[in-house]
């Protein structure tokens, strides 16, 4: 028996109890959590991402807005926004959304955001303290959301995050957004991590060797269900469109969907498995920073 790991209910549920700690928020000090999703030229798919982010923050009481840049802005131009919206007090957490126009340095821009606001967890600050953590993050670390949110859905599937302990872990996948940070985290519960990329040899053969697996590279089914140990948990990152026979087409992930259930203790479906998580992940990763900024400030106790 394979267990699919809902995505979708599992961030209703973090939604729901944000929603009540927002309101208890405001109702104690007035402030309402202030997030800004800046948008840099037209990628469609960015687009749908930051309009699901925007919804769902102000679903939850959190005063999310939508920044659109034009493309040509000059990078100068958006660094100067940025430090505008470092001092803006009701402001509690910026986003940029990448990819970004090609002009533009991202490490740069990723930088220039407040290490307090930066709910992305992408500034070098928050990056380096979790690639040096041992153990659960502290409340005070803005930890990346995809990867945050890969490790709540563990935690559903193994019954507790303590089952990470000396487990066998292999991350594919090498990127700043997923496959590091996911990595770091599963070394902090003391798994045994490896990181697998484009150059890895023998790929099937350790993923057959992983009792975690966390695919993050953007390839549709390139994980196929003979790859995967008898009992493993399957964690699929992958959101990758692609064509059907009848013109239409579908969302799928990394791994074979289809193959791997039967096979594996549990799975994440895509859609409705990793995406809604990232986005809750965000919310929460708000509300963190706006609690902290207010105990900074004296206004409430951390
Ligand atoms: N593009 C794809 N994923 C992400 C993400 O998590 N954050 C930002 N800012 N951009 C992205």
């Amino acid at each position: 028996m394979t267990k699919i790991l809902d995505g979708r209910a599992l961030a209703a549920q973090l939604r729901a109890r944000l929603a009540t700690e927002v309101a208890r928020l405001r109702a104690s000090t007035g402030v309402v959590p202030g997030l800004r999703v800046l948008l840099i030229g037209e990628h469609p798919a960015s687009l749908a991402y930051v309009r699901t982010k925007e919804r769902a923050a102000r679903e939850v009481g959190i005063d999310g807005r939508i920044e659109r840049l034009p493309a040509t802005i000059e990078e100068g131009a958006l660094l100067a926004r940025l430090a505008e919206l470092n001092e803006d007090p009701s402001v509690h957490g910026v986003l940029v959304q990448l990819p970004l126009p090609a002009h533009i340095d991202p490490e740069r821009i990723l930088a220039a955001i407040d290490p307090r606001k930066d709910v992305d967890g992408f500034h070098p600050l928050n990056a380096g303290r979790l690639a040096q953590l041992l153990g659960p993050p502290p409340d005070d670390l803005l930890v990346p959301c995809t990867p945050r949110g890969c490790l709540l859905l563990l935690e559903e599937a193994l019954g507790g995050l303590q089952a990470l302990r000396g487990k066998r872990a292999l991350v594919l996948g090498r990127s700043t957004i997923v496959g590091r940070p996911m990595a770091a985290l599963l070394l902090a519960y003391d798994a045994t991590v490896t990181i697998a990329h484009s150059r890895t040899r023998e790929l099937a053969h350790e993923c057959r060797r992983a009792e975690i697996l966390i695919a993050a590279v953007g390839r549709a089914g390139l994980v196929r269900g003979d790859w995967l140990a008898p009992g493993s948990v399957v964690i699929d990152v992958g959101i990758n469109r692609v064509a059907l026979p009848d013109g239409t087409s579908r969302i799928v992930g990394d791994v074979a969907f289809e193959e791997a259930v039967g096979q594996v203790a549990a799975i994440t479906p895509v859609p409705g498995g990793v995406g809604p998580m990232t986005v809750a992940c965000l919310l929460d990763n708000t509300l963190r920073a706006c609690r902290a900024q207010l105990a900074r400030n004296g206004r409430i106790r951390s």
